[in-house]
């Protein structure tokens, strides 16, 4: 785990502790940073990262999302303007740009920026200097900046809604922010992390068949989505969360289906005979059914539709606690 003073990146993974280390190397200097991710793989906890890092962390860490900013907004959010430059200005104001200045400035979304505002974002950055709207004055800035997409730049450049010009200033390094699911080693130290976040005052824990669901799912929305379920989950569960704790989109996958599948990417590797396979699947039921009836092997064997002495020939057989 790699932790930064308030900045907590959670992770073994090695693409991730890689990442982590290139980050090291680069955050104290001023370059220019692209962080390049699905939704939810974490580029803003990143940016924090970077920030807080780098000599320019007691300053000022700015951010627009331009994703969610109209585009006749874009402007004047990034570089301020003048009473009287428009109508309803009847002040003058700051743009992100120069709140910014002496820190960084994460422009998040970059992808979702319009050419024209491109265009104005490059004159900007090449000249470190803005101008507000309704004035001609020029506004010296020294920022770092850190942009985030979730699209590969490269692809909106040819389809030529990307200047290859700005795409030159901004990724003066590029960092590439791996999915949840290509790094499924990370989800039981999510999830651990998160049941602690999320237990308040009770002690609570996972069982085992929802973390094989968690292994087999995809995650679409990364650690996000898993953040969020683990926080619904944790408020209906007492001690455990169960499968019934999940929503539904998780209920609806079949048990029985994940563990085989869970088995079957081992087997798939070459690492496992067909009896290994066999083993893997019947330690999986077995040793799921012990957990969840609290080590009661009576009660295991009967959820299972097993005769206890069946149960326990199987137990010893697997060599399972
Ligand atoms: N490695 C991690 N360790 C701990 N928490 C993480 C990690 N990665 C992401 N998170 C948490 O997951 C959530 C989503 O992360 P973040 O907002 O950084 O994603 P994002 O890539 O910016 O997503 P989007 O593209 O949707 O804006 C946040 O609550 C963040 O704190
Ligand atoms: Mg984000």
């Amino acid at each position: 785990m790699s932790a930064l003073k308030s900045v907590s990146i959670i992770t073994q993974d090695e693409k991730m502790l890689d990442l982590i280390n290139r980050i090291n190397k680069v955050a104290d200097s001023d370059v220019s940073i692209l962080l390049i991710g699905e939704t939810g793989v974490g580029k803003e906890i990143f940016t924090d990262y970077i920030h807080h890092l780098s000599n320019r962390g007691h300053f000022p860490l700015v951010k627009i999302g331009l994703a969610t900013l109209p585009p006749e907004l874009m402007e004047s959010e990034l570089f301020g303007f003048e009473k009287g430059s428009f109508t309803n200005a009847d002040r003058s104001k700051k743009g992100m740009f120069e709140l910014a200045d002496t820190g960084s400035l994460f422009l998040d979304d970059i992808d979702d920026t319009p050419l024209n505002v491109q265009a104005k974002l490059l004159r900007a950055i090449e000249a470190k200097e803005i101008r507000h709207i309704g004035d001609t004055k020029a506004i010296p800035i020294d920022v770092r900046l850190i942009c985030a997409s979730k699209l590969e730049i490269s692809d909106l450049i040819d389809r030529r809604l990307f200047r290859q010009d700005l795409y030159y200033r901004i990724n003066v390094v590029e960092l590439r922010i791996p999915t949840l699911r290509e790094r499924k080693g990370d989800i039981p130290l999510l999830v651990d992390h998160l049941l602690k976040r999320f237990a308040r005052d009770k002690k609570l824990k996972i069982s085992q068949e929802v973390m094989d669901i968690f292994m087999n799912y995809d995650w679409p929305g990364n650690v996000r989505e898993l953040r969020n379920v683990m926080q619904r989950s944790s408020l209906f569960a007492n001690h455990t969360i169960e499968i019934e704790d999940l929503p539904d989109r998780f209920r609806n996958i079949n048990y029985v289906d994940n563990i085989i599948k869970s088995c079957s990417i081992c087997f798939d590797s070459g690492q496992m005979s067909y009896n290994e396979l066999l083993n893997c699947i019947e330690s999986k039921l077995l040793n799921d059914a012990i957990s969840n009836s609290n080590g009661n092997q009576s009660n295991a064997a009967q959820n299972l539709g097993l005769k206890l002495s069946t149960f326990r020939d199987k137990v010893k057989k697997l060599k399972l606690s």
